[in-house]
């Protein structure tokens, strides 16, 4: 590539950004970002939704769980990964894709408000431009599954069917479990997995959820560990 080459795409990067982040939501508490390139390119976030955001979103898993025969669904019918045997689901947990049950995202207040991943220009796009992986990624399609762990649930180590995976998770203080943190096992890494704070990591990383302990009498409360997954793509 010749130097008037490196220069044009230069612009071209510059023209993205500006038709990206055109018009998109202000962003009005502190969000804690933190880019890293170890032990790989990965994205976390602490203080992901502020106050008034996270009693909607609570208010709209409350729903669900008040209905959970009707939307929270088995592994087997949330694409869980398998063993090798390509049936067995290896997580032990209940979701379901939110966009299986909308078809506008304007019903959906988590739908919402989950495109703060694209309204701040500093998560995709980091400013500093060291981030190996998400300093310039648009994905245009992504999918959001509700994932909900009680006592025993888990999600054994797999890769994800997808460009990058952000992971959000959500859960009630006092804490009643121990366990649901997320780790990598290939690179011996694991990240707290505290209530409003999340991940974006590229899918094909090895990925694992621990064992979550909670007592018998907090279960069936809607007191366990929320995660909720967002899948990116390209089209
Ligand atoms: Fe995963």
């Amino acid at each position: 590539m010749n130097q008037m080459d490196a220069k044009d795409i230069g612009y071209l990067i510059t023209d993205i950004n500006k038709i990206f982040f055109e018009g998109k939501m202000e962003v009005n508490h502190d969000l804690k970002i933190t880019h890293s390139n170890t032990p790989f390119p990965h994205v976390y976030v602490e203080n992901m939704y502020n106050d008034e955001e996270l009693e909607q979103i609570f208010a709209e898993l409350d729903y669900y769980q008040s209905n959970k025969e009707t939307y929270f669904l088995p592994p087997t019918e949330t694409g869980s990964a398998t063993k090798e045997d390509n049936k067995t689901p290896i997580k032990n947990n209940v979701g379901f894709f939110l966009d299986h049950v909308y078809n506008e995202r304007k019903y959906s207040k988590i739908l919402q408000l989950n495109r703060r991943i694209f309204d701040t220009n500093e998560i995709l796009c980091d400013p500093s431009k060291r981030n190996l992986m998400f300093s310039n990624f648009y994905p245009d399609k992504d999918w959001t599954l509700i994932s909900y762990y009680e006592n025993g649930g888990e999600y054994k180590e797999h890769r994800d069917k997808a460009v990058a995976t952000a992971c959000t998770w959500f859960f009630k203080y006092p804490k009643k479990f121990t366990g649901g943190d997320i780790s990598f096992p290939d690179f011996k890494y694991k990240l707290k997995s505290n209530s409003n704070c999340m991940v974006i990591f590229p899918s094909f990383i090895r990925h694992k959820v621990s064992t979550i302990s909670m007592k018998e009498t907090d279960e069936g409360k809607g007191l366990g560990r929320y995660c909720m997954t967002q899948f990116m793509h390209y089209k």
